[in-house]
């Protein structure tokens, strides 16, 4: 595994990989990996000749006030799984090469950041397209690896791909879980060890749900009431969103339909978690 600090030399790299006719796969992280990112450097492997993986803790992501100092670093454990999972080239970019002086460009993907998660956190997923644009450009992969725990980052992501006609096809991977079915993130690791027991609720919540889809309610509201009632009974859960949406629009929808999904934000203490669930039937 090679290591690549500046954005000039992993330009060079890929260019030089892509005049061989390799298939490059990028999984873009922002470090503290889990089995969760594990399962997207896996598929990347799979599928390509060459893997790159970025860590880069995106300052542009966070809104004011938000976790950036605290956000979880684990460089050197890190680095070790990428060797272990056989990622050709970690990209650690400093910030002041991402973001040098003077730095005035941003990416907005409109309407879909603005709801759900972007209603929360005004100006976040601006940050996310504009470091996924910009590595994009310096690496110019065949295939992008993303998670479906972010589904909304997911959509966003592949709205700008086609909308601003990057080269890329976005591949979206399914959630990794915990035996109790808590979805894996990297911020898990904030949790005590009372808020990470009561965390399990969240999944409990989507599981109901999905029950009641399949017992046949199609009422968004009962659904999202019945899922409200479940979550609060843990008095250290903060709901911040239920919705049912489109995947489409990210509009919230009366009605269930099929391939629907219901997506959920909650702070657990002072941990924001996501998760969601795609609405399966015929
Ligand atoms: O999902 C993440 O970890 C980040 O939002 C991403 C895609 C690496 C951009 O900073």
């Amino acid at each position: 595994m090679k290591f690549i600090p500046d954005l000039a030399k992993l330009s060079l790299i890929t260019e030089k990989i892509r005049q061989l006719k390799k298939r490059i796969g990028f999984v873009p992280t922002m470090g503290a990996l889990h089995a969760g990112h594990f399962s997207l450097i896996n598929q990347a492997r799979k599928e390509n000749d060459v893997v790159v993986v970025s860590i880069f803790v995106n300052p542009a992501q966070f809104t004011p006030g938000e976790d950036f100092k605290k956000y979880p670093r684990y460089l050197k454990r890190d680095i070790g799984f990428c060797r272990k999972l056989g990622v050709d080239f970690l990209f650690l970019p400093d910030k002041s090469d991402i973001y040098p002086p003077g730095y005035s460009t941003f990416v907005n993907v409109e309407v879909l950041s603005d709801v759900l998660c972007g209603a929360s956190r005004p100006g976040h997923f601006r940050g996310v397209a504009t470091i996924v644009a910009k590595l994009l450009n310096i690496i110019q992969p065949d295939t992008l690896y993303l998670g479906q725990k972010d589904v909304q980052q997911a959509i966003i992501i592949s709205r700008m791909v086609k909308d601003l006609n990057f080269p890329v096809k976005v591949k979206v991977v399914p959630t990794v879980r915990q035996e109790d079915g808590l979805a894996l993130s990297s911020r898990n690791a904030n949790l005590s060890k009372n808020e990470r027991s009561g965390a399990v609720v969240l999944f409990k919540a989507l599981r109901l749900a999905e029950t009641l889809v399949s017992n046949g309610q199609r009422n968004a509201s009962r659904i999202i009431s019945r899922m409200k009632q479940l979550i609060e009974k843990n008095k250290q859960v903060k709901i911040d969103y239920i919705a049912i949406v489109d995947q489409e629009r990210l509009r919230r929808l009366k009605k269930v339909k099929p391939r629907s999904l219901i997506v959920l934000a909650a702070k657990i203490g002072k941990t924001r978690l996501i998760d969601n669930t795609i609405i399966d039937y015929s």
